[in-house]
């Protein structure tokens, strides 16, 4: 598995402790930055991470800025991403079983580091168990053409 990763200034920081948790279980990562927390616009840190998964190139994606609530309305309107926005363990596990999430945005203003790695870890390690979540995740590709 190959992991998108991307914040803006307000979380940056996670952002790092998050990579140290890919390496640490050889993990791959692309970190689309930035670099350090000099402020930036989370739209822009968003598109690579949305823009890779829907490509192929990553499989999937995690976004944190302050609140992780700017990331994800910027994921989700990329066609393809079905990013979800989790501040807890039970809905890391279960947007995975049945929402197929493929980004997890995070607020790194909102909860502490160690439910952050817990999270993390939780989402990297659950599957989508596909049967009657599938005809779902259709209808929810069938919205981003709707004109309705
Ligand atoms: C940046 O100050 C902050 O607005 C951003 O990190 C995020 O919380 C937006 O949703």
């Amino acid at each position: 598995m190959k992991i998108a990763i991307a914040s803006d200034h307000g979380g940056f920081q996670y952002k790092e402790k998050i990579i140290e948790l890919l390496q640490s279980q050889n993990i791959e990562y692309v970190d689309f930055g930035p670099p350090d927390e000099t402020s930036v616009d989370y739209p822009d840190y968003a598109k690579p991470v949305a823009k890779s998964v829907v490509n192929g190139e990553c499989d999937r994606g995690i976004l944190i800025c302050g609140t992780g609530i700017g990331m994800s309305i910027a994921a989700n309107k990329v066609p393809g991403i079905r990013c979800a926005l989790v501040h807890d363990v039970f809905t890391a596990q279960v947007t995975r079983e049945h929402n197929n999430s493929n980004i997890l945005a995070m607020g790194q203003r909102v909860i502490g580091e160690g439910l952050m790695l817990l999270i993390v870890q939780t989402w990297l390690d659950a599957e989508f168990e596909g049967g009657r979540h599938q005809k779902r995740i259709d209808k929810l590709a069938a919205l981003e053409s709707c004109n309705e």
